[in-house]
């Protein structure tokens, strides 16, 4: 399978969000990566359901959407009526994740769970069977435009072994400091999705460094 790319808004121009989108519905990315972060479980604040909804309306690819936010359950249906195709919980924020992720696929939803740079891809194995996509932090989350941490290679080989021997059918998205450097080194690596939010929107073509992250030139 061709590996996917998701340009990530947080690191857009919100005062030109049509313009963005637009751009990004004319390239040749897959994906739009919404980041929801709550001042809580990430020391940062990003946006909310005005923000999803009104990109739902101008864009014409998935949403995929990356809560970094506690206790996620009580918004599932809210991000899914926002216009959420892919909806991402991280790991550490989920008590009872099976519940959670089922409830997001019972809603109509991809169910993804993120993982922080620290907890390691063996706790994965009893989700596997429930989930679409386990989406790597590359960063420690919170922020765009940080340096990609090289532990998580590792973690990404260790994973795609975890996922093919267990024959399931489930995609690994990496997200944070991405760019058209270590793109191809990740998709060898086993990552079927390319989250990239500054290495994009801060680069003087974004629509061509989209190009570039899908072609891995
Ligand atoms: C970080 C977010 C990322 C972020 C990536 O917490 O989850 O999606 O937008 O930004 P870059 O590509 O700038 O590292
Ligand atoms: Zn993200």
């Amino acid at each position: 399978m061709d590996h996917l790319v998701s340009p990530s808004l947080l690191a857009a121009d919100f005062g030109n969000l049509q313009k963005e989108v637009t751009m990004v519905n004319k390239s040749l990315a897959d994906w739009i990566h919404l980041d929801i972060m709550d001042g809580v479980f990430v020391p940062n604040i990003s946006f909310g359901f005005p923000v999803i909804e009104y990109v739902k309306k101008v864009a014409s690819k998935p949403l995929d959407v990356h809560l970094m936010i506690i206790d996620p359950d009580r918004y599932l249906t809210r991000f899914h009526d926002s216009g959420a195709n892919i909806l991402t919980v991280q790991y550490e924020a989920c008590t009872h994740l099976n519940r959670t992720v089922s409830e997001i696929r019972n809603l109509g939803m991809k169910a993804g769970v993120a993982l922080n740079p620290h907890t390691p891809v063996s706790i994965l194995k009893n989700i596997l069977p429930y989930i679409d996509m386990v989406l790597i932090m590359t960063v420690n989350p919170g922020f765009g435009g940080q340096s990609f941490i090289m532990e998580c290679y590792n973690k990404i080989t260790e994973l795609r072994k975890m996922i093919d021997s267990g024959g399931y059918s489930v995609m690994i998205e990496a997200d944070g400091g991405i760019d058209t450097k270590n793109a191809s080194k990740l998709v060898d690596a086993g990552v079927n999705v390319l989250v990239a939010g500054s290495s994009v929107f801060s680069s003087n073509d974004p629509a061509d460094t989209i190009r570039r992250l899908k072609k891995l030139i």
